[in-house]
């Protein structure tokens, strides 16, 4: 049987357009290989979102020529956020014109037209196109896990953060609708899953052609029989509704945990930065989840060294983080975008104050969240189990309903058979990232 590998980067956009992917090698008869080297088909999914992401992205694909020569019939495949950007098809195709096939991010159900027209003829196959006017086809992916499925419910991104690409590489915004969603949820459902993920640029936004808005979706999704915890990703501030944080009281799989990216802690970055809120508006926001459920986490992404930011900005971001105190955050130094309005603003900050405040960011964060799990200690707490855990093969890991990661040891023989189910878990000890403890049932 010939055999496929899929490199994955970014977001979990990415990770469940290679769900799909795999889905579609599966449906062709290929079977999934760990090695790279033994695959007959390649398909790395980039992302451009990250610092250096076009240097790292030459850099890994330029190791997979090699394969050309050991296996005659290799298949090089390239898809994701890299080739919507034509100067990097433009490079691709000047330097590294051994590759077969490259994609969009909206013409993955292509794939399987292009590998076969590539075997068929020999000739290599492109498809990419700028901006999709359709919803894509729901495409029967293979799952990373059993009992948790990514679901998207929006595609693309009508923001224009004056730093991101992902509105020019994943084109304008479009919802599914509220009932196809609930129907491909109700088969995962009736599949074993327990726990979806919506995913969206902005699924706040979400509005499908008969008005159904995302607290709708949340309130549909609840219903569904089987389904124990929803999640979403990601949250604009801009867009979160009342109705939503409702949803918080009155959904009971809606897990206590919430993403919302605040990006900056000062009006003036948050302005230039085309966020549309202010940072009284963001902490309301916050304010209005806390009343509604008070112990709900929350975690954020922030940028730092965004053109023109001053100290005082910076302090503004630091005083913000210890206001709202996340459980977690993603901190990312700003990277210039070819193309985006950020990286044309004048006033870029040296690369040696970007990381002087990103290591003071860092620290402040993560001394909040190490207090934050500290608190944890001594509860029963609920864990969906996931797998082993990464660190210590004896232990298995999993995840609480307001996302803690927590890995458990037991007394009775660890048992595969435990993933996906629920169990219950006393905390012994707090770290960082992560919790420990051992089960009780
Ligand atoms: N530089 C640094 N971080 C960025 N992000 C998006 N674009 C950039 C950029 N050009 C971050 C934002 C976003 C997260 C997914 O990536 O914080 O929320
Ligand atoms: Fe990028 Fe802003 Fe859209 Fe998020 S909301 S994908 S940060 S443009």
């Amino acid at each position: 049987m010939p055999s496929y590998h899929i490199i994955t980067y970014g977001c979990q956009m990415n990770e469940h357009d290679s769900e799909n992917i795999a889905g579609l090698l599966e449906a062709m008869g290929y079977e999934h290989t760990p090695d790279s080297s033994k695959a007959d088909v390649v398909v790395m999914n980039t992302c451009s979102i990250r610092e250096n992401a076009d240097k790292r992205f030459f850099g890994s694909l330029g190791q997979f020529k090699k394969y050309k020569k050991t296996n005659k019939d290799f298949i090089m495949c390239v898809c994701g956020c890299m080739p919507q950007q034509p100067r990097i098809i433009e490079k691709i195709k000047e330097s590294f014109s051994w590759v077969d096939i490259l994609f969009g991010t909206q013409t993955i159900g292509e794939f399987p037209k292009l590998l076969s027209e590539r075997i068929r003829t020999g000739r290599k196959q492109i498809s990419i196109i700028d901006n999709s006017p359709d919803i894509p086809e729901v495409i029967e992916s293979k799952r990373m896990f059993r009992h948790k499925a990514l679901v998207n419910i929006t595609y693309g991104c009508n923001n224009f953060c004056t730093y991101c690409i992902v509105p020019y590489t994943r084109g304008r915004e479009k919802s599914r609708s509220l009932k196809d969603v609930v129907c491909e949820i109700r088969r995962l459902a009736e599949d074993g899953v327990k726990e979806v993920m919506l995913l969206g640029q902005n699924v706040n936004s979400f509005r499908d052609s008969e008005g159904n808005r995302f607290a709708d979706l949340i309130k549909a999704v609840d219903e569904i029989e089987g389904i124990e915890r929803i999640r979403f990703m990601t949250s604009h501030p801009k867009d979160i509704s009342d109705e939503l944080i409702d949803c918080y009281r009155t959904c009971s799989s809606l897990c206590n945990n919430i993403h919302l990216p605040v990006q900056a802690g000062s009006d003036s970055l948050l302005k230039r930065m085309n966020r549309h809120y202010t940072r009284a508006q963001y902490l309301e926001k916050v304010a209005k989840l806390r009343e509604v459920s008070p112990d709900i986490t929350i975690s954020t992404d922030i940028i730092v060294g965004f053109p023109g930011e001053t100290d005082e900005d910076f302090e503004d971001t630091l005083s913000l983080v210890k206001e709202v105190r996340y459980d977690s955050a993603f901190t990312f130094i700003y990277s210039p975008r070819e193309g985006t309005p950020a990286a044309e603003f004048e006033d870029q900050i040296p690369e040696r104050l970007q990381h002087e405040r990103f290591d003071r960011l860092v620290d402040a964060i993560n001394e909040i969240s190490l207090e934050k799990n500290q608190a944890y200690v001594g509860r029963e707490v609920e864990v969906l189990v996931e797998g082993i855990s990464r660190n210590n093969d004896k232990a298995l890991s999993g995840r609480t309903d307001d996302f803690k990661l927590v890995n458990f040891t037991s007394e009775a023989p660890l048992d595969e058979e435990m993933i996906g189910k629920a169990v219950k878990v006393r905390i012994t000890d707090a770290k960082t990232f992560s919790l420990d403890g051992v089960i009780t049932e």
